[in-house]
């Protein structure tokens, strides 16, 4: 049991560390760029910061290629910068997790280049075949670009796997030497003072034959000693956050018995927000959410509305990701793999009522609300630019020449991803700083919602219980910790609704006109696109 479960009611911030601020003027973001705006996060209200990779890396996929785990990359600043970084943020009551991608290396990592050498005693650090036809039922993920999960390598005349891209060489967790130079880059960044990991692709670590090669036995017991060591080594406070994009069923193993990660991201419920506001019906949440396995009272769900990959859909049945792709990508050019390449406002069509919607939901289902930057000020995305980077344009901090992001004398051709143009979206209408001066603005009423979600320690920790009745219009449910528990009852249709809720009869006080309270139960009335939450007693 960890002494202190944090996580379970923390807010958590992912940030691009190249995308967030720029302190020296290269139009890169940078490790010092971050420690310039941690007032405003702390000022926003989140909890802890995930930082997607920053280590030294050829930058093919943005990063989660690591040529070596134990550096920053140049660009983003030093160890040195990082260790500023983290005691800064923890001197503001703010967390930070670092993004380790565990599964694959680039394939520039030294491991690599010396694995592929003719004879090497480093050749089963990754894994390899001769003909390239091992594990056939291992689906492709990056269909987009590539056709299978095996290259070619020509100095080591043999085929290596990859899960994603084929300069991602999968590290071999069969061989030993590989779980524990991995634990020795943990043991590295969390002496440093991390407070925990994001561990990128988890699924995946091991292959095995006749199988799909996710969520293997081997996977899990390799997890669980991460865990083992890590409890051992660092006491219990910080926090594995997996990337296991599965089923419910399958995403909640990685939580084991509370005793491998605290927390793993609820994938399949994020695209059903999405689909409840189009078809304006709940439907398909509340499936999913039954399908959701109670787990273990140490761990959490991670939820989230959009993170710096596509909007994935590999969790929607193929109907649903047609649905999904008709309503909210009838472009082809926002399409990406099995996904949506676009960011949260653009979705909802800018419609302040759907995002104040959806963060409602993301601030009270199960689970520690992950933000992605940016988002709380609504800002744009840019489809021309390749793969995932036109969700990754840098924080527009004001309304001048480059958005506040660095120095207005910086060349615009420096600033990569260029900075959003697109009318509604460009500096001068989406910006932190006007937002800041704007009673109004979406950005104060994200962070209002944040300190209200604050004393209402129940949406983090409490149970959670669907009300059965006869509006699928409207999702209604209860928080409950202790003596506290809280309604929630959010209508995604453009119509007012109401909900008769039996169950509750008694248990709130009428003196608000849009409650009935009659002998047979609690009749709740909620406008087009609006959300409650209501105490009872
Ligand atoms: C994870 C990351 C994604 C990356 C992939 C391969 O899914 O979120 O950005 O491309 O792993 O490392």
């Amino acid at each position: 049991m960890p002494p202190n479960p944090w996580y379970r009611t923390a807010t958590f911030y992912e940030l691009l560390p190249r995308a967030f601020r720029d302190s020296n003027g290269d139009g890169v973001g940078d490790l010092a760029g971050i420690i310039e705006r941690l007032e405003y996060l702390e000022w926003l209200g989140v909890d802890c910061i995930w930082l997607p990779p920053f280590f030294d890396s050829p930058l093919r996929d943005g990063g989660y290629d690591v040529s070596d785990y134990l550096s920053v990359h140049p660009d983003l600043g030093t160890v040195e910068d990082m260790a500023q970084l983290l005691d800064a943020g923890h001197r503001r009551g703010l967390r930070v997790i670092a993004d380790l991608p565990i599964n694959h290396t680039s394939d520039a990592h030294p491991w690599f280049r010396e694995a592929r050498m003719p004879g090497s005693p480093m050749r089963n650090w990754y894994v390899w075949d001769e003909t390239g036809s091992r594990y056939p039922e291992a689906r492709i993920i990056f269909l987009d670009y590539e056709a299978s999960n095996w290259t070619w390598d020509p100095v080591a005349e043999a085929n290596y796997w990859h899960r994603f891209y084929h300069h991602q060489p999968d590290l071999n967790y069969d061989n030993p030497e590989v779980g524990e130079a991995v634990l020795d880059v943990m043991r590295f960044w969390l002496d440093l003072g991390f407070d925990g990991f994001r561990l990128d692709a988890v699924p995946y670590l091991y292959e095995r034959d006749g199988t799909n090669c996710e969520n293997l036995p081997e996977t899990h017991a390799y997890l669980k000693r991460v865990r083992r060591t890590i409890d051992e080594e660092y006491g219990g406070d910080r926090v594995l956050l997996a990337e296991a994009n599965q089923w419910p069923i399958d995403a909640a193993a990685y939580f084991g018995d509370g005793d491998e990660c605290h927390m793993n991201f609820h994938f399949p419920v994020m695209p059903r927000l999405y689909m409840a506001l189009a078809r304006e019906h709940v439907r398909d949440i509340v499936k999913i959410l039954r399908d959701t396995p109670p787990i273990p009272e140490t761990c959490q769900w991670g939820i989230f509305l959009r993170n710096h990959d596509e909007l994935t859909l590999e969790m929607v049945t193929d109907e649903d990701r047609e649905f999904m792709w008709d309503v909210y990508a009838p472009e082809p050019a926002s399409r990406l793999n099995l996904g949506i390449r676009r960011r949260l406002t653009p979705l909802v069509g800018n419609d302040r009522r759907a995002l104040e919607l959806l963060h409602g939901l993301l601030f009270s289902l199960p689970g520690s609300p992950i933000l992605y930057y940016g988002d709380e000020i609504g800002m744009g995305d840019d489809i021309s630019l390749p793969d995932r980077d036109g969700v990754r344009t840098p924080m527009q901090w004001d309304g001048s020449l480059h958005a506040g992001f660095t120095g207005s004398g910086v060349d615009a051709a420096a600033v990569y991803p260029p900075i959003v143009a697109a009318e509604a979206y460009r500096p001068e209408q989406a910006n932190v700083a006007a937002q800041r001066a704007d009673p109004g603005s979406l950005l104060n009423w994200v962070r209002s919602m944040l300190a209200v979600r604050r004393e209402h320690p129940e949406m983090g920790r409490g149970t959670f219980e669907i009300l059965e009745h006869d509006n699928d219009a409207v999702l209604a449910f209860v928080r409950g910790m202790g003596s506290r528990a809280t309604l929630v009852a959010v209508n995604v249709s453009e119509h007012p609704q109401a909900v008769h809720l039996p169950s509750l009869a008694g248990r709130v006080e009428a003196g608000d006109a849009d409650l009935i309270v009659d002998p047979t139960g609690l009749i709740v009335q909620i406008g087009p696109l609006e959300f409650r939450w209501l105490r009872l007693s």
